[in-house]
């Protein structure tokens, strides 16, 4: 094994613990995979993150192929097919975290209440239809979902992040509980006030440049 792969096979079990760590995941419900040269790499199934080490991350080919002797987590296949569909990104986060998912129970998106939901690409984070966790049909709502954005919520389930890199999307990850609590908090005060699609787009603009210009 190359530095390079044992590094990111670290990243990705840091990056699990940290997601529990900061409460946006419980137990072993989560799973993250990153883009590794022709395949990605993937955390096994069900296995606790605390004693998780590298050699258990499983590599998986573009065909869903991997070691006999590993099983990759059980919704290898929307992070297969997402990794697929989306050649901007490099690193899928998946998660149940509380606000993200007691919106999507509701079947509810999260519409632009705050300008930073430009963040994750668009002017709301959609949800995607429920369909049996690990399924075909659970893949296909959730790209379909995450089309031309960079997160989504999971009918019954919970929340996907996606980034460039898997710091990138875990700092999503992150920041949709954030919205999702915040909109949550607005809804038991009454109907909370919306930003225009054409504001969105401009911080979602605006935000390209963060860092790399004076303005
Ligand atoms: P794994 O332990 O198989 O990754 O899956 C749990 C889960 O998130 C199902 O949605």
């Amino acid at each position: 094994m190359t530095a390079d792969e044992l590094a990111k096979r670290q990243a990705i079990i840091d990056a699990c613990r940290r997601m529990n760590a900061l409460g946006i995941n419980q137990g072993t419900s989560g799973n993250i995979s990153v883009r590794h040269g022709d395949g990605l790499l993937i955390t096994p199934t069900s296995l606790p993150y605390d004693t998780m080490t590298p050699d258990q991350i499983v590599f998986m080919a573009m065909d869903g192929s991997h070691p006999p002797g590993q099983k990759p987590s059980s919704e290898w296949r929307f992070h297969l097919d997402i990794l697929k569909a989306r050649a901007d990104v490099n690193a899928v986060v998946h998660a149940h975290p509380t606000y993200c998912t007691i919106l999507a129970i509701m079947g509810m998106e999260i519409p632009p209440v705050h300008y930073m939901i430009a963040a994750a690409g668009g002017d709301s984070i959609r949800c995607a239809p429920y369909a049996t966790f690990g399924t075909v049909e659970l893949s296909a709502h959730a790209v379909r979902a995450l089309d031309g954005r960079l997160a989504c919520l999971l009918d019954h389930h919970g929340m996907i992040a996606l980034g460039q890199t898997l710091d990138k999307a875990m700092w999503l990850a992150v920041e949709v509980e954030t919205l999702a609590r915040q909109y949550h908090g607005c809804l038991q005060i009454g109907k909370p006030p919306l930003l225009s699609s054409a504001e969105i787009e401009r911080v979602r603009q605006r935000m390209a440049g963060y860092g790399l210009s004076e303005g």
